[in-house]
């Protein structure tokens, strides 16, 4: 019923004298996969513990599957489901126990309990794993089975943050198979990380910045209306000489390495590759050729950001993925059990008893 999955209206998040989060609005539309993006200490984990129910806003308001969250945060809990940052699984238990334990916590019937759970071991890829200790799965398997036990009671919204991180390439491209998956069954998914190849398969990202929302809208919005920068990438003769000069232009709003590449990213609108070629030949810099590119995530992101922190920014995006590979998901299956989700409003409370 609801177009959208989260609204808010002016989130705001203290500790004391920090504005953790500071007046978010926010529009995460039911069924799409949603990216929240920023750097650490953004506000990213704070804004999620607010959606899920856990934490009590300092101001402004909200509704995620149409409850009130400052209303009704028990039934904002029951209604959806959470991934935190450190999974919460119990180690002493087995996979399967972790699923039951779950289960009984979301109120799913006794009597469903038991083929939940194999649904759960199937969607996540985990057959096999269910009578291993927590404790002893490895990262890609723990990570699977926390995503299971913040399904389990089959939510129609799921809140993952940072699901994959520090996992392995291979763990993270399942990871993410899983993920659309789910978006194709109709599940809103909203998901927090560091990785830019993950956030350019986002139906809709939003980049948060010292608690404030700086931009949101699809990736190829963003491009196209907020960031107005043209971006160049050219070959040249003398790659640190040409970054030294093209440092000192003030239409350069930032020029990195890009592998044995030069990529400039222009401050101006006007400008083209040609007036970056043109500079930099007038300067005794050979240019073997110079294009104009599409702006990646990770440049709309950083361009946002304050000048003296773009650079410490881009870092802390490399050290987390340094060599992105291409994220590609898995071919979809449908979730087993076939029910479909994420129409209607009524069925909001399935699941519990
Ligand atoms: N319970 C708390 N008490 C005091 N300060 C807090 C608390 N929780 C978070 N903060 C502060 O609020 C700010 C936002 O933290 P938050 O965990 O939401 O950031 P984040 O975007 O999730 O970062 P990361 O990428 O590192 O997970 C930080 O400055 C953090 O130190
Ligand atoms: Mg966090």
């Amino acid at each position: 019923m609801t177009e959208f999955a989260v609204v808010t209206q002016g989130l705001t998040r203290r500790f004391g004298r920090l504005t953790a989060v500071d007046h978010l609005d926010l529009g995460v539309r039911a069924g799409e996969l949603y990216g929240f993006l920023g750097p650490n200490g953004a506000g990213k984990s704070t804004t999620l513990r607010m959606l899920c129910g856990i934490l009590e806003p300092s101001e402004g308001n909200g509704t995620v599957l149409g409850i009130d969250l400052r209303r009704e945060p028990e039934r904002v809990k029951s209604a959806i489901g959470y991934m935190s940052q450190k999974f919460s699984l119990y180690d002493d238990l087995t996979a399967e126990e972790n699923l039951t334990f779950y289960a009984r916590v979301y109120m799913v019937p006794r009597a469903e309990r038991e083929s939940r759970v194999a649904q759960m071991v199937r969607l996540a890829d985990l057959v096999g794993q269910e009578t291993k200790r927590a404790a002893f799965l490895s990262g890609g398997y723990r990570q699977r089975l926390a995503l299971a036990c913040a399904m389990v009671h089959r939510p129609r919204l799921v809140f993952l943050d940072e699901p994959t991180a520090g996992v392995d390439p291979v763990s993270r491209r399942n990871f993410w198979g899983l993920i659309r998956r789910l978006v194709e069954e109709g599940i809103t998914v909203v998901v927090t990380t560091h990785y830019m190849d993950e956030a350019e398969l986002c139906d809709t990202l939003g980049f948060i910045y010292q608690g404030r929302l700086i931009a949101q809208g699809t990736p190829a919005a963003i491009k196209s209306e907020t960031f107005k920068k043209p971006v160049v990438e050219a070959e040249t003769g003398d790659l640190r000489r040409a970054l030294d000069l093209l440092g000192e232009w003030d239409a350069v709003e930032e020029a990195l390495r890009a592998g044995t590449r030069l990529r400039v990213i222009l401050a101006d609108e006007g400008l083209t590759a040609e007036a970056v070629a043109g500079y930099l030949r007038a300067r005794g810099v050979a240019v073997v050729w110079a294009n104009e590119v599409e702006p990646s995530v990770e440049d709309l992101f950083v361009s946002f950001v304050d000048t003296e922190r773009k650079a410490r920014l881009r870092e802390q995006l490399r050290a987390v993925s340094p060599h992105p590979a291409p994220l590609v998901p898995l071919t979809s299956s449908p979730l087993p059990g076939g029910e479909r989700q994420g129409e209607g409003g009524e069925d909001r409370g399935e699941g519990r008893a």
